[in-house]
């Protein structure tokens, strides 16, 4: 059951050719061999949207994320005999590593200012930082989409989710983008820029122990105040460790698809203009085709831990699972010319957000901060024109996302 016939194609998710551009790639994989099995990481590549959808609704503990959901090659390169256990309660890593009542405990202890109601009250916050932002950049003429427009707000808010100085913002953004670049041949190591971020971390949670965290600052305060089934708790280190989810997940995704999204609208005046005709309505309507056509994210990893069977393979306890979301994202059995950018096409289902278990924390402020930054731009900035020669897209396993996007505006003003 481990090899499948490989005939002249090959698929390896740390690939150079794979990382500098992953589509056609995912192609072949969804016609030909919807179940992968990459022999060197012992690891099964998920191409299609369906399966993909129906894989990740399983979370009775066929798949748990016991080896991280984003394994670097060292981990993936060792093979596993057998099941993996839940790791070590302590010293705890990420919780996303374990299976419930773990997982969800600490997912849950730590989610308040990310549910819905709370995060409609910072609109107004996130409206305020666009057009800060928009300020100092339109007089510019020429800046970067990417970095210094979504980029510094969707890091401002992390920084006062986590509770970090305003200030703090650029320094949260340029750290989490250096710690995502990914080596060819090697996939993102995210434990190397572990210690970089646990130095923004860790100082905020021995601050909220001494101030009393008493939950007005409700990320830090309910990982101080949680306790584990055998009534322990978390460490600094390891609250802060609990931390990394919002503060990389929070910091690098919706920037680059805000100027992914409006670069593709620029090159469309049709799409564009009818977007502009009425902004009040059509930008939650684009801001969907902006995340499945630009979400950056390529895949995400499971362990398993029962025998689960797709397409005819038995997949055996210890082997792994990786979930290509970019690729469902372009499948053409759920969306109709998927590699189209068409801003009002339907949307029945997505997966850019992940699904089950582990579905994204920050989905409901993604919504919103993608809602707000496109329309305030498109409010500001009557024309803009992206240096294409100068955009930059780093080759990558995990954020396969447009780093740099140089614009150039005429503005009317405010
Ligand atoms: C459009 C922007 C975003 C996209 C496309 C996105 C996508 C995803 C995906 C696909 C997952 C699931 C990973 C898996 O299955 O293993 C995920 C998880 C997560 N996301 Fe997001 N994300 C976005 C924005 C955010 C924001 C703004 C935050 C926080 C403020 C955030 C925080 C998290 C966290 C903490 C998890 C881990 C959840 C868990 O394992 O329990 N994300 N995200």
């Amino acid at each position: 059951m481990r090899s499948e016939a490989m005939q002249d194609f090959s698929y390896d998710p740390f690939d150079p050719a794979v990382m500098a551009d992953p589509f056609p790639h995912y192609r072949v994989l969804r016609d030909r061999h919807p179940l992968y099995y990459v022999e060197k990481w012992d690891t099964y590549a998920v191409s299609r949207f369906a399966d993909v959808w129906d894989v990740l609704e399983i979370n009775d503990g066929t798949f748990v994320a016991s080896e991280g959901t984003l394994p670097a090659a060292t981990v993936l390169a060792h093979h596993n005999d057998g099941p993996v256990p839940d790791p070590p309660v302590h010293p705890m890593p990420f919780h996303a590593n374990f299976d419930n009542p773990i997982y969800g405990g600490v997912r849950g202890a730590h989610s308040k200012p990310l549910r819905p109601r709370n995060v409609a009250g910072l609109a107004d916050r996130i409206r305020e930082l666009a057009n800060e932002r928009l300020d100092v950049l339109l007089p510019q003429g020429n800046f970067d989409l990417t970095q210094d427009y979504g980029g510094v707000v969707a890091a401002s808010m992390v920084c006062h989710l986590v509770g970090l100085p305003d200030e703090l913002a650029p320094d949260v953004l340029a750290t989490v983008n250096a710690g995502s670049l990914a080596k060819p041949g090697d996939g993102v190591n995210t434990a190397n820029a572990r210690p970089g971020y646990l130095e923004y971390l860790t100082p905020i949670v021995v601050r909220r122990r001494a101030e009393g965290a008493d939950g007005s600052q409700p990320i830090v305060d309910g990982l101080i105040n949680y306790r584990l089934p055998d009534g322990s708790a978390l460490s600094d280190t390891e609250a802060a460790t609990q931390m990394l989810g919002v503060f990389i997940g929070g910091t690098e995704t919706v920037p680059k698809i805000v100027a992914h999204g409006l670069w593709e609208l620029s090159q469309r005046p049709d799409q564009l203009a009818a977007v502009r005709a009425d902004l009040e309505s059509n930008v939650a309507v684009a801001r969907e085709e902006m995340i499945r056509f630009c979400a950056p994210a390529q895949w995400f990893a499971r362990t398993v831990r029962t025998p689960f069977t797709l397409h005819g393979t038995t997949i055996e306890p210890g082997q792994r699972i990786i979930t290509l979301l970019a690729s469902a994202s372009r499948d053409e059995r759920e969306y109709a010319d998927p590699d189209e950018f068409i801003w009002n096409r339907p949307i029945e289902r997505l997966l850019a957000f992940g699904r089950g278990q582990h579905f994204c924390l920050g989905v409901h402020l993604a919504r919103l901060e993608i809602g707000i930054l496109v329309a305030e731009w498109l409010k500001r900035v009557p024309e803009f024109r992206v240096d294409t020669e100068a955009a930059w897209r780093p080759p990558s396993s995990f954020q396969w996302g447009w780093n740099n996007i140089p614009v150039t505006v005429q503005t009317g003003g405010h």
